[in-house]
């Protein structure tokens, strides 16, 4: 592939991608099938950020788990840095599993206990490189000063560092092998609000030295803010609204977007509070979604046709939206 082409060729591209999954209530009763992931599809460029939000249980991380290849999609193309990553040659996959790295919410959970943080850092280098032992130390002492650590944190152990530090110690090890894609799952959610900004400021730099592209997941928009170029909005595992971070923070179409922002403490801006949306009754069961939109058990400017008839994603105003009135809301 050209350099020019490479330049614009997205970092990944998904396609309608969908994952269903078999609920098995006992032996000999039929499974019922839960669409966690019904039908998204994006792009994301070196150097951007894709935010992913919605409520628990909406689908975030199960596409989390497909982008990272860890799940296979239902159906759906994903293609990464240009490769099928569903259907390419074995060979070709494999090396992607190196372009597309992942951190998790919990920085507890995702870092051996027993481990040094050196030896951490290293041990995606001794699988996947040929580098000598002292090559990889250099490596790693070298991510540590550029993640914000210092020399001595080399030969400490996880339990001796602050949540924030751990969360800086799972970014280092997710660019030891040069990513071009990293996959964020929540990964500020389980960090004091303080300390939530100084990751997401490490996170932007990152991003800007590197050129990383981020698919970014959180249910907090004011964290979103921060971060993200794109916004994707779930709902049910349903896309709702997508587009450009600021036409949607300035002008939500979908009344669920409207009441994610309303509901987001700093973020209640004109817009949002000319809607005075206020997100009320249960999420609806995904094994049991309405039948016409999927927000019509709460929206309150549901009609007969809203229960009736699903609105497709569709352009209105420079971003995607599916809603049957998104134009009603431009004006108002
Ligand atoms: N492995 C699984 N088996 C069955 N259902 C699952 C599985 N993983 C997730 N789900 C269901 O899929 C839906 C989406 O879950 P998830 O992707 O974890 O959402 P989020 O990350 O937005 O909270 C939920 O209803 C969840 O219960
Ligand atoms: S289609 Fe109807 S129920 Fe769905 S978001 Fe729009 S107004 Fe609300
Ligand atoms: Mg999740």
């Amino acid at each position: 592939m050209s350099s020019a082409s490479l330049a614009t060729t997205p970092v990944v591209e998904a396609t309608n991608l969908k994952r269903v999954y078999e609920i098995r209530r006992g032996f000999m009763v039929k499974p019922d099938h839960l669409q966690a992931v019904s039908g998204v599809s994006f792009t994301v460029h070196a150097g951007k950020t894709l935010a992913v939000v919605g409520e628990s249980g909406c689908g975030k991380s199960t596409l989390a788990r497909m982008v990272s290849l860890i799940e296979t999609p239902s159906s759906g193309a994903l293609n990464i840095t240009g490769v099928d990553a569903v259907n390419g040659p074995e060979e070709q996959r494999l090396k992607l599993r190196k372009a597309v790295q992942l951190v998790f919410q919990n920085p507890y959970g995702s870092l051996n206990p027993r481990k040094k943080i050196g030896a951490i850092l290293e041990a995606p280098l001794e699988i996947n490189t040929p580098l000598t032992a002292r090559e990889r130390a250099e490596k790693a002492r070298a991510m540590l000063a550029l993640v914000g650590l210092r020399p001595e944190h080399y030969d400490r152990y996880p339990h001796m560092f602050s949540g924030g530090q751990r969360q800086r110690i799972a970014i280092a090890r997710a660019l030891m092998l040069n990513p071009a894609l990293v996959v964020a799952d929540e990964p500020v959610s389980a960090l004091d609000v303080s300390i939530q900004a100084q990751v997401l400021n490490l996170l932007a730099d990152l991003q800007q030295s590197m050129g990383l592209a981020y698919l970014f997941i959180s249910h907090d928009l004011g964290v979103v803010r921060h971060i993200a170029h794109d916004v994707l909005v779930m709902y049910l595992g349903h896309v709702v609204e997508q587009g450009e971070k600021t036409a949607l923070f300035t002008q939500p179409l979908h009344p669920y977007t409207q009441a994610l922002l309303a509901s987001t403490p700093g973020l209640a801006g004109s817009s949002a509070i000319r809607h005075r949306i206020v997100l009320k009754g249960e999420l609806p069961s995904p094994l049991n979604p309405p039948k016409g939109c999927v927000f019509s058990t709460r929206c309150p400017h549901v009609t007969e046709r809203c229960r009736a008839e699903r609105p497709a994603l569709r352009e209105v105003a420079g971003r995607m939206v599916a809603c049957h009135y998104a134009e009603d809301f431009l004006a108002a």
